[in-house]
């Protein structure tokens, strides 16, 4: 059986005490399912501290600068110090909402190799570039920073009309995206995100191109991740 990862991105939108008590009923444990949760700064510690060590944690960003003076800025370095090993890069909500540059990404993912924090990359369309047709043309340029980069990574694939709208990607599009980031960036394993819920997990984890999901609104659900865990097994 090949190794699946089941992430979930809880974004800003879990409280600690709802995160303690999610943790206290967590009991999924497969050796072929690697589960991690992308959580908020503060959350991160207090969470991994008391979490099965089966579980992976990570941070949603880092800043783009090593250190100094920029206030309200997270540092690659502090979340290596606290033993969070994992990051998002690139979510859309990231890139829209802080204006997120190809050149900015660059230097967050200098900084990961080089305080060894493993890289989940995310990119996609949003809906004017598919309507356009634009969907290679865009993945190519967000994929063009990876070139260069030799730590550890994964790639989220996660179209921007399909994030938290209830509209899943169809199983064909997913591999077309899944094929064409494979043909650039060869031999890195692939997520799909975009409304994944416990529906449709299994048929898209079935699908030859698909390595794992990265889950947003149903990852908040200890039951819903649990039987989106339990899928990967059943799909494998
Ligand atoms: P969603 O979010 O599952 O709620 O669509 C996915 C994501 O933003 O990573």
């Amino acid at each position: 059986m090949s190794e699946r990862f089941i992430f979930g991105n809880w974004k800003m939108a879990q409280s600690l005490a709802k995160g303690q008590e999610f943790l206290a009923g967590w009991k999924f444990q497969a050796e072929s399912v690697r589960v991690g949760l992308f959580l908020s700064y503060p959350h991160i510690k207090p969470l991994m501290d008391i979490a099965p060590k089966t579980l992976e944690f990570g941070a949603q960003d880092f800043s783009d600068e090593q250190s100094g003076a920029y206030t309200s800025e997270v540092s690659a370095e502090m979340l290596s110090e606290i033993g969070c090993r994992w990051s998002l890069l690139g979510h859309s909500e990231v890139r829209q909402r802080h204006g997120e540059s190809e050149e900015r990404l660059s230097k967050k993912l200098d900084l990961a190799e080089k305080h060894k924090i493993q890289v989940v990359f995310c990119v996609g369309e949003n809906l004017e570039a598919r309507e356009a047709g634009q969907l290679e043309e865009v993945l190519e340029r967000q994929l063009s920073v990876l070139k260069a980069f030799s730590g550890d990574c994964l790639i989220a694939y996660e179209p921007v009309w399909a994030i938290g709208t209830g509209r899943t990607a169809s199983t064909a599009e997913i591999e077309e995206a899944h094929n064409l980031i494979r043909q650039e960036i060869p031999g890195v394993a692939l997520l799909y995100g975009g409304s994944v819920k416990p529906g449709n997990s299994k048929e898209i984890l079935s699908l030859e191109a698909v390595d794992g999901l990265l889950v947003g609104g149903a990852s908040l659900s200890l039951k819903d991740f649990v039987s989106i865990c339990e899928s990967a097994l059943e799909s494998s």
